[in-house]
C-alpha cells in the first residue's frame, strides 16, 4: 500500500470513479472523452486503493516505461510460481513480453537474431502484392474492409515469415483472436474462458509437432531459425520457442488490423484528410506514426515497480503498479499540439508511445510501419473511398481497441 501521506482525500474519490470509467466497458465505443477525464485530476493520478498509479502524461508514461524499476508480468509469474494460472496463461508465461532483466534480453535477442531488417525489408514487394491482390477483388461493390483486408493482411505476412502453412490461416485468426481476450477482453464468461482453455490446448499442440518437424527437416522462415536455436545450442526451451512464436503471430495480427481499420475510419471522419492523403507525395512513416499515435492500437499497459521511483514529482514504493495509458500520453497536448487533429505531415509524430518505450519496446515495429506504409499507399489510390457504415463496431477489448466490421465501397 501507498504511504499514508498519499491516500486521497475524500474529495479525490472522483479521480477514482473516473480512472475506473477508463478500464470499463463504458470506454469501449470512444475511450478518449473519459482519458481526458480522468486526466482533469492530473496528468499522474494515485489509485491507493489499487496500490496504483495511472498514468496519461506522455512524459512521465516515457519515463515509466524506459525505468530499469518498471517490471513487466510480475503477476502473471508470481501466479505461476505458485501454480494458480489457467492452462492459457502457463502456455504464454514465457513470452519475452512477460520477462525482465537478463531473461528478457536472452529471450528477446534470439527472436531478434532470426527478424533481422534484412528479412523485414524483404516482406515490401510481397505486401504490396498482397494488397493490391486483396483491394482489386473488391472493386465496384461494398466490402467489408476489417474482413478482407485489416485482418486477413497481417495474418498472412506473419504466417509467411514464420514459415507457417498459408492453409491454416483462419485457423491462427481464431487462436491469436483468443489470446487476444485473454490479454485485453472484457468479457469474462465460462463459455469464452473455455474456449480459450481449449485453444490454448491446440496452439500447444501444434507447435510442438511443428517444431519437432522443423528441426528434422528445417525450412526456409523464422520458426525454423528459433527451432534451430533451441536444438543446437539449447538455449531456447520448447516452452519458450511455443509461447513466443504465439508472440509473434498475435503480437504481428491483432494490433496492426487494427491500425487499418481505424486508421481508414480516422482519416474518413476528418473533413479533408482523405482528400490530403491521397494528395501525399509521399507516403512513408510520417504518415504511419501519424496514425499509430492517433489510434494507440495498444491503448494501455502496466509495470510492477520492483524499487521505489519518482513519477511526476512524488516517490512511488516498490510494488505499486504503475497503469500507462498509451493512447492518452499520444494525445497529451504538452507533447504534441493540437493532439486530437490527424495532421498527416506532423514533424513530431514518431515520438508516440504506440510502439511502448525501453526494454519492451516493439520487436515487430519495423513490420508494422512497413505494413502501414504500403497499405495506405495502396489506399490512396481511391480517392473516392467512402465509409458506409454510420455507427462502425468495436471489438470488446480495451488493450487492443480496434474494429470489428467497416463496410467502404472503393
Ligand atoms: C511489444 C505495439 C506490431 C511483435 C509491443 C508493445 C507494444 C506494441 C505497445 C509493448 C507492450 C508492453 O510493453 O506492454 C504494437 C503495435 C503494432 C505492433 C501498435 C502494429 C500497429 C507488431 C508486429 C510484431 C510485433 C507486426 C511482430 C511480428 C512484438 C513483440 C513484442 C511487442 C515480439 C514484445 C517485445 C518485448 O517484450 O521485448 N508491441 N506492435 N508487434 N511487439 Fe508489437
Amino acid at each position: 500500500t501507498l504511504p499514508e501521506s498519499m491516500l486521497p482525500e475524500p474529495e479525490l474519490r472522483p479521480a477514482l470513479a473516473d480512472v475506473q470509467a477508463v478500464y470499463s466497458r463504458a470506454a469501449l465505443p470512444d475511450p478518449y472523452p473519459l482519458y481526458e477525464r480522468a486526466r482533469s485530476h492530473g496528468q499522474v493520478v494515485p489509485v491507493p486503493e489499487w496500490n496504483a498509479v495511472a498514468i496519461f502524461g506522455h512524459e512521465e508514461a516515457s519515463q515509466v516505461l524506459r525505468s530499469p524499476a518498471a517490471l513487466s508480468g510480475q503477476q502473471i509469474g508470481q501466479a505461476v510460481e505458485v501454480g494458480q494460472v489457467s492452462e492459457a496463461m502457463q502456455l504464454l508465461a514465457p513470452m519475452m513480453l512477460f520477462h525482465n532483466g537478463p531473461s528478457h534480453a536472452r529471450l528477446r535477442g534470439l527472436v531478434s537474431a532470426a527478424f533481422t531488417p534484412r528479412v523485414v525489408a524483404e516482406q515490401e514487394e510481397l505486401v504490396r502484392g498482397l494488397v493490391r491482390e486483396m483491394l482489386r477483388a473488391e472493386e465496384g461493390r461494398p466490402f467489408d474492409l476489417v474482413d478482407k483486408l485489416a485482418v486477413p493482411l497481417p495474418v498472412a505476412v506473419i504466417t509467411g515469415m514464420l514459415g507457417l502453412s498459408k492453409d491454416d490461416e483462419q485457423q491462427f485468426r481464431a487462436w491469436t483472436q483468443s489470446v487476444a481476450e485473454l490479454l485485453g477482453g472484457i468479457d469474462q464468461s465460462p463459455e469464452l474462458m473455455a474456449r480459450i482453455e481449449g485453444d490454448a490446448r491446440e496452439m500447444r499442440a501444434y507447435f510442438r509437432d511443428l517444431a519437432g518437424d522443423l528441426r528434422a527437416h528445417p525450412q526456409p522462415g523464422l520458426l525454423s531459425a528459433l527451432a534451430a536455436a533451441e536444438d543446437e545450442e539449447g538455449r531456447l526451451s520448447s516452452a519458450e520457442l511455443l509461447a513466443n512464436a504465439v508472440l509473434l503471430l498475435a503480437a504481428g495480427h491483432e494490433t496492426t488490423s487494427n491500425l487499418i481499420g481505424r486508421g481508414v475510419l480516422a482519416l474518413q471522419e476528418q473533413p479533408g484528410a482523405w482528400a490530403e492523403l491521397a494528395a501525399l507525395p509521399d507516403i512513408g512513416n510520417t504518415l504511419a506514426d501519424e496514425l499509430l499515435r492517433f489510434t494507440s492500437p495498444v491503448q494501455l499497459t502496466g509495470r510492477a515497480l520492483g524499487a521505489p521511483l519518482e513519477i511526476g514529482g512524488q516517490m512511488y514504493p516498490a510494488g505499486t503498479h504503475t497503469m500507462l495509458l498509451l493512447a492518452a500520453a499520444n494525445r497529451d497536448e504538452r507533447t504534441f499540439t493540437d493532439a486530437n487533429r490527424l495532421n498527416l505531415t506532423r514533424a513530431n509524430a514518431g515520438r508516440h508511445l504506440a510502439f511502448a518505450s525501453g526494454p519492451h519496446y516493439c520487436l515487430g515495429a519495423s513490420l508494422a510501419r512497413l505494413e502501414t506504409r504500403v497499405v495506405f499507399g495502396e489506399l490512396a489510390r481511391y480517392p473516392k473511398l467512402r465509409v458506409l457504415e454510420q455507427t462502425p463496431q468495436y471489438r470488446p477489448n480495451i488493450v487492443l481497441r480496434g474494429l470489428s466490421k467497416l463496410m467502404v465501397e472503393l
